[in-house]
């Protein structure tokens, strides 16, 4: 992946989609019933580090946000300001967590596209039990990525927008099927559209004439054609897009979803050849973050009023 750390991030639609990203994140998780200030959370932080602030603003607390930075002069320079950091890339960090500790939110603010990599580690968060629930977002440049022509394959309408490629992969890791598989369920999902179109005008008829009585038999009536399992997953795991350009004329894509692999679709966790694989100076560096979180934690549970 390459190296972010000397760019700019602080340019108005960079602002605009930072502010977004983290609404939704909160509303996520309100939705779920829980609090923000006890959400844990790992992001990367950049220098300047400009989302702390933001989620300052949402109820998230310093002590559990986790940011992860691989370039060290910016690690060191975070650490230097007190800030919970560990030294190393998102990857080996998803590779080494060695934590009970459940995490709560995970953002990916990427600089680079879509790769055997960043969609590796996306599959590898999914699987792991400290990240069921989770909510993940993904930034992902539009370009150079080397995989594109193979990833645009997997995106239904095949849009270059790279979350809406990652969306497709996702929800593929999670139902677990064959590309025709997909098409069928596609014209599944266009049937159980167009019958719920149906429904909805023939209710709006009934409820516009003043018949209440035949609209209320409408709204309870069933829809033939089963729920998609594609639209389930989406629905479920509650995804959205984003995009924005940045000053360079570079447009950047993301997608947040709720991590519901584990707890919804446990028969589609594939064997473990993808995942990403623990690095002992990391799971070090996790450590001695968390012990340090943890003691903060306490300190401030034993304060007095
Ligand atoms: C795009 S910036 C983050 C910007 C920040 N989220 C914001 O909104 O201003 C990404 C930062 O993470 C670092 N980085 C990029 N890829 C990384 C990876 N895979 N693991 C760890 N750090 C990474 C870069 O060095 C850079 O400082």
């Amino acid at each position: 992946m390459s190296n972010g750390a000397e760019f700019d991030y602080c340019f108005e639609n960079k602002t605009v989609w930072r502010r977004k990203v983290w609404d939704a994140i909160h509303h996520r998780l309100s939705k779920a019933g829980k609090k923000p200030k006890d959400a844990v959370v790992l992001y990367l932080a950049a220098e300047l580090d400009l989302d702390r602030s933001v989620a300052f603003e949402h109820g998230f607390r310093n002590q559990n946000l986790i940011a992860i930075e691989k370039d060290e002069r910016v690690a060191d320079f975070l650490r230097e300001q007190k800030k919970p950091v560990i030294h190393s890339t998102l990857e080996k960090v998803v590779g080494s967590w060695n934590s009970e500790l459940k995490v709560d939110v995970i953002m990916a603010d990427l600089c680079c596209g879509i790769t055997k990599t960043s969609a590796s580690c996306c599959y590898s968060m999914m699987c792991r039990s400290e990240f069921d629930d989770a909510i993940i977002m993904f930034n992902l440049l539009r370009g150079r990525d080397p995989l594109i022509e193979v990833a645009k394959s997997w995106a239904s309408n095949g849009s270059g927008h790279r979350g809406s490629v990652l969306r497709r992969y996702i929800t593929e890791v999670m139902l677990g099927r064959s590309v025709e598989e997909t098409v069928e369920s596609a014209e599944q999902t266009k049937q159980y559209v167009e019958e719920l179109k149906e429904k909805a005008r023939r209710f709006y008829q009934a409820k516009d004439s003043g018949n209440y009585k035949e609209a209320l038999r409408i709204s309870q009536q069933k829809i033939e054609t089963p729920a998609p399992p594609l639209m389930m997953v989406e629905m479920e795991s509650q995804m959205k897009l984003y995009s924005y350009k940045s000053t360079s004329g570079q447009y950047f894509d993301s997608i947040i979803f709720k991590n519901v692999l584990r707890r919804c679709f446990p028969d589609r966790i594939k064997d473990t050849q993808d995942l990403m694989a623990k690095d002992d100076a990391t799971a070090r560096q996790i450590a001695a973050v968390l012990a340090v979180r943890t003691r903060r934690v306490n300190l401030e549970l034993t304060r007095q009023p």
